[in-house]
């Protein structure tokens, strides 16, 4: 992104257009009331349900939920980021805009070279002299060179060491708290979280310090690993441990192996197997899928080989398939994770193992017939509808070949499978039927409870209604929805309403459930705060999903090599989002 020296900001190009021109050159607006009606671009419908306000400079679908500024809506329509969104925008309408480095973005900078210098000084105090860190990875056959490329570094048990040193660095209280270095004591002094630990910093493909993992010593000391806690610049689920180092080797047409920890991801590379990355304690995210996609199609999966091992393997298959991603699985035998077995076996054994591996589809077939005995009638049968439900999602191709070697290892025919699946199939598309429905079905017959209460404000207080024109979203049910409309349109009509009003069109079914919820809810004088508390609470929750949308973003964005002014973007979004988030959240007594 080219930096600019004249031209607007993004905010006042949003005040040199009026949304209700650029959106009516690709969406036909008729006029409705003081805003504008269309056909919503973002899905399929048939009756108009896309408004656009020119008053507010908004548009949004009451059909699909889209909603947004007039950047929103160029970004959604022809798919751009925010910067390219903008740059259209003000070609097409002969405005020069103007990107400046965000300020906010500072406060993530700041945060990452505090990790730094952090991860600097435990690597000084763990290569410097003698100290129980160094000794404990050399007994556990971690060489220097190893030891180096990852950065390991060691705290010492002194309660100060490492926020003494911070601080005499410029990294202020708040600094070291948000990054989970330092935490309050009660005499209101700071002190190190992290003590007699080996640590692992934790490093993302652009090579910045997001947190750190750190490995107890002591037996008696818990947890195990300390890890960072989440904060601006580290988000566990978006992140990778040993992504930074594998990369290159994954970038070169080797599979990623994932494995479970931090020390089989040293174990592996210190025998030069250096594919292997691990998911930081958690389960396999989506997130970590997308991240592995960008370097490679292949994934093994090696995870401990206890009953938890193969869980999270089952999991992280559907994860990873769901992403496309070509997946075999398998457990070393000997040792209880890769770290132990490769150092009892060498590399040459793991990699055989690895090669050996089974596709994620014959593992999971494997794994099926476990507690059932295949040589009786009963357990064959079982076996068979297991299966089944295996085999339904594949293509045509891989299914008949696992059908084919089904058929012979069971001495039933193909025939009879092939049947099995059809069942399988049909059973599963009875049962999703409900799911499979269009929303307003779906909805239409329930009223959730917050739903129920916003009604029960609003009738017992009809002057609420106001408030709620300019929220709209905010009832969320098909048949809330339905009485929200009666209850604006009579409004609008007489200024007010009664119960009896919100009823109108309704079938006896639906009038029952609803004035059952609504009669279920008991207010007392309290309708104001009630309303006020519901709508507080969904703008919480809408700006939370927004909050891990954005957060997620950034951090695909941050592993992508992608251009520094997205992830600038973003991060001011963020900033605002979690601004918003913290007035919410302060203002829940009484002040909103
Ligand atoms: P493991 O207990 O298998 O650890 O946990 P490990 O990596 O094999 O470590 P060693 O060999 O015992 O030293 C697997 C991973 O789960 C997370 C860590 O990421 C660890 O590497 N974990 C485990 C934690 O975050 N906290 C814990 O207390 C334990
Ligand atoms: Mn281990």
């Amino acid at each position: 992104m080219v930096q600019r020296t004249s031209g607007v900001t993004a905010e006042e190009l949003k005040d040199q257009l009026n949304i209700v021109d650029v959106i009516s050159r690709v969406v036909p607006l008729k006029r409705a009331g003081s805003n504008y009606k269309g056909i919503c671009p973002f899905h399929n419908e048939k009756t108009p349900s896309f408004i656009v306000s020119e008053q507010k400079q908004i548009f949004t679908c009451f059909g699909c939920g889209a909603t947004g500024d007039v950047i929103e809506f160029t970004k959604r329509y022809y798919n751009l980021d925010f910067v390219e969104a903008c740059e259209k925008l003000g070609r097409e309408n002969g405005i020069e805009v103007e990107f400046r480095k965000g300020t906010e973005n500072k406060k993530r900078d700041r945060l990452l070279s505090l990790n730094r210098t952090a991860a600097r000084y435990f690597c000084k105090v763990f290569f410097e002299a003698k100290n129980p860190g160094y000794t404990y990875m050399r007994s556990r056959g971690m060489d220097d060179a190893t030891l180096t490329k990852f950065g390991i570094g060691y705290a010492d048990p002194e309660w100060d060491s490492l926020t003494n040193y911070m601080k005499s660095k410029g990294a202020s209280d708040d600094e070291l708290i948000e990054l989970g270095l330092s935490s309050r004591s009660r005499d209101g002094r700071l002190f190190d979280k992290f003590r007699n630990r080996v640590m692992f910093p934790i490093i993302n493909t652009s090579g910045q310090v997001i947190g750190f993992g750190g490995r107890k010593i002591d037996e008696k000391d818990e947890p195990k690993y300390l890890n960072s806690p989440e904060n601006l610049v580290f988000r566990k689920k978006n992140n990778l441990y040993g992504l930074n180092t594998a990369k290159q080797e994954v970038g070169e047409g080797k599979p990623a192996v994932i494995v479970e920890g931090y020390m089989d991801v040293m174990g592996l590379y210190r025998y030069g197997l250096k594919n292997a990355v691990a998911s930081l304690g958690t389960a396999l995210t989506e997130n970590q899928a997308k991240l592995i996609k960008r370097y490679t199609r292949e994934v093994v999966l090696c995870y401990d080989a206890d009953s938890a091992g193969i869980n999270a393997a089952l999991r992280g298959i559907d994860i990873l398939s769901d992403q496309e991603l070509k997946v075999r699985v398998f457990h070393v035998e000997d040792g209880k994770d890769p770290d132990e077995f490769v150092k009892m076996h060498g590399r040459d054994a793991f990699l055989e193992l690895a090669k050996k591996a089974p596709p994620a589809t014959q593992y999971k077939l494997e794994n099926a017939a476990r507690g059932l005995d295949v040589a009786t009638e009963e357990g064959k049968l079982e076996y068979l509808r297991r299966a089944a439900g295996i085999l339904k999602g594949l293509s045509p191709v891989e299914r008949d070949i696992y059908v084919k070697s089904l058929a012979d290892k069971l001495h039933v025919s193909e025939r009879a499978i092939n049947e099995e699946i059809e069942m399988n199939k049909a059973a599963a598309s009875r049962n999703e039927r409900p799911r499979a429905r269009t929303e307003e079905e779906e909805e239409i017959k329930e009223l959730t409870s917050s739903d129920a209460y916003l009604i029960k404000a609003l009738i017992t207080d009809p002057s609420l209604t106001e408030k709620l024109f300019t929220e709209p979203q905010v009832i969320t049910s098909g048949l809330g929805k339905k009485i929200e409309e009666n209850l604006f349109r009579t409004y609008g009509l007489k200024g007010t309403y009664e119960e009896s009003d919100a009823y109108e069109g309704l079938d006896p079914e639906e009038t029952r459930i609803a004035s059952e919820a609504i009669d279920k809810v008991i207010l007392n004088g309290k309708e104001e705060e009630v309303f006020n508390e519901s709508l507080r609470r969904f703008k919480l929750r809408a700006l939370r999903k927004k909050q891990s949308l954005i957060i997620d973003k950034i951090e695909i964005a941050e592993n992508s090599e992608v251009d520094q002014d997205t992830t600038e973007d973003l991060t001011r979004e963020l900033i605002e989002v979690e601004k918003k988030i913290k007035e919410l959240e302060e203002s829940k007594d009484g002040s909103n």
